[in-house]
């Protein structure tokens, strides 16, 4: 892989110029911008939105994108469903891994899971998986309903953006502001990529506060990547352009690459993280700690403390906890939960949960280990044990998740996945 370099900083004020002289200096929008570039803003928030989560980039660009063409609507029913999906039951649900069959690239790859809330209200998420087979060639996703969190679970994939390029591996994730145009491109062997995503609808993702934790750990700010701009040269070339807004896809087609961007300065822009940089906090006495002490990365609601979602990791770690039941606790909870395995096991279903697997366990939906769990860690001596070789995530949200009608009749859902629980003794001894 061309190795990039990048920026550093999520919320920081970053610029870039990929030619020496492309950044007007000074002010934002002069009468005539350097190199004869036009100047356009990217508003990620609201103008008068507090200095703290205000997101806006200035963009000096070849052309603008009102040189776009006309839309017309472009199905892909597995993302954008064309009916409602029927209600579903209030019970526990599991699938299988998503195969990775026929030619096809990222975009027409994604198949929504579950989904909850509005787009058109900024309120909400739905959780994806991908599969892909191909680069999109001369073909871009502007998503104007969510920011993209993608997690890749199988290949690495380059992504170019209106900003540059970000290049992710498995164990690595990207975020993909609301409204910025990319292109994802398969590295690597090929033959099969697959990952997760999460369009969150809501506030853009941001670092969780720490409270008593302090003025470090969790995931550090440093540790975020954005990338240097750069551009398409050479003659204009034709281009897809492929839009999501109000939950259906739109496509058009244009005489130029949206990746002409040359320089740009701004708190908006796309960002990569590796995993392997969190800061794992946890018990050293007993008990453990709310999961919520693995969040990554918090969409807030407009009701302090109840994200609208929430990116959360079980990364390798330690269990050291005394006279402590060491796998997750049996648990009924408000929040929705949308866990996906990257690679490994989770220490609470070591078998059935596979990589390229998901389950969700919606609102007050009871879960917890299964009954192989329960023996185990009920059984064992309690040494310092290190949990490796493991990456589970959970797209965790206020909003009860609707699965898709895909998710209830596309072949993958376990139906025997509630047996899990089936040998779980009553040993109640009076
Ligand atoms: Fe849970």
């Amino acid at each position: 892989m061309e190795s990039l370099s990048y920026q550093i900083g999520i919320g920081n004020l970053l610029a870039s110029e990929a030619l020496p002289g492309a950044l007007p200096q000074g002010r934002n929008s002069p009468q005539r911008c350097p190199l004869g570039l036009y100047a356009e803003l990217l508003s990620g928030s609201a103008f008068t939105a507090a200095r703290a989560t205000n997101q806006r980039s200035w963009m000096y660009r070849r052309l603008p994108s009102v040189r776009a063409g006309a839309f017309a609507a472009y199905a892909q029913p597995r993302w954008c469903p064309l009916e409602p999906a029927p209600r579903s039951a209030p019970a526990p649900w599991r699938w299988s891994p998503l195969p990775i069959a026929g030619e096809h690239d990222f975009v027409d790859g994604l198949v929504q899971y579950a989904q909850a809330g509005d787009p058109d209200a900024h309120s909400g998420m739905a959780a994806l998986l991908y599969s892909a087979t191909r680069s999109m060639q001369q073909r871009a996703l502007l998503n104007a309903d969510a920011e993209m969190l993608i997690v890749p679970q199988q290949g690495s994939l380059r992504l170019q953006t209106e900003l540059g390029w970000l290049a992710v591996e498995p164990g690595e994730i990207a975020l993909i502001p609301r409204g910025l145009a990319f292109r994802v491109e398969l590295d690597g062997p090929q033959g099969g990529h697959r990952g997760y995503v999460c369009e969150n609808y809501g506030a853009a993702f941001r670092l969780p506060e720490l409270g008593p934790i302090g003025s470090n750990g969790l995931a550090n700010a440093r540790d975020f990547l954005a990338p240097q701009a750069a551009f398409d040269a050479g003659p204009a070339q034709a281009y897809e352009l492929l839009r999501k807004q109000g939950g259906q896809l739109w496509r058009s087609e244009q005489a130029h690459s949206p990746f002409n961007v040359v320089a740009w300065h701004g708190t908006l822009y796309p960002l990569k993280y590796d995993t392997r940089r969190f800061n794992t906090i946890g018990t050293v006495s007993f008990d453990h700690p709310d999961p919520s002490i693995f969040t990554v990365l918090t969409s807030p609601s407009d009701t302090p403390g109840w994200a609208n979602v929430d990116f959360v990791i079980f990364p390798p770690r330690w269990m050291v906890a005394e006279d402590t039941f060491r796998p997750p606790w049996y648990h009924r909870n408000v929040m929705s939960e949308f866990m996906g395995l990257v690679l490994g096991q989770y220490d609470a279903k070591p078998q059935g949960f596979q990589p390229g697997g998901a389950s969700l366990h919606n609102a007050f939906v009871p879960h917890g280990p299964d009954s192989d769990a329960f023996d185990g860690a009920t059984k064992t001596e309690l040494a310092p044990h290190k949990l490796d070789n493991t990456l589970a995530f959970m797209f965790e949200t206020r909003w009860r998740l609707q699965p898709s009608r895909f998710a209830l009749e596309g072949g993958l859902l376990d139906a025997q996945y509630a047996d899990c629980w089936a040998s779980l003794a009553d040993s109640f001894k009076n």
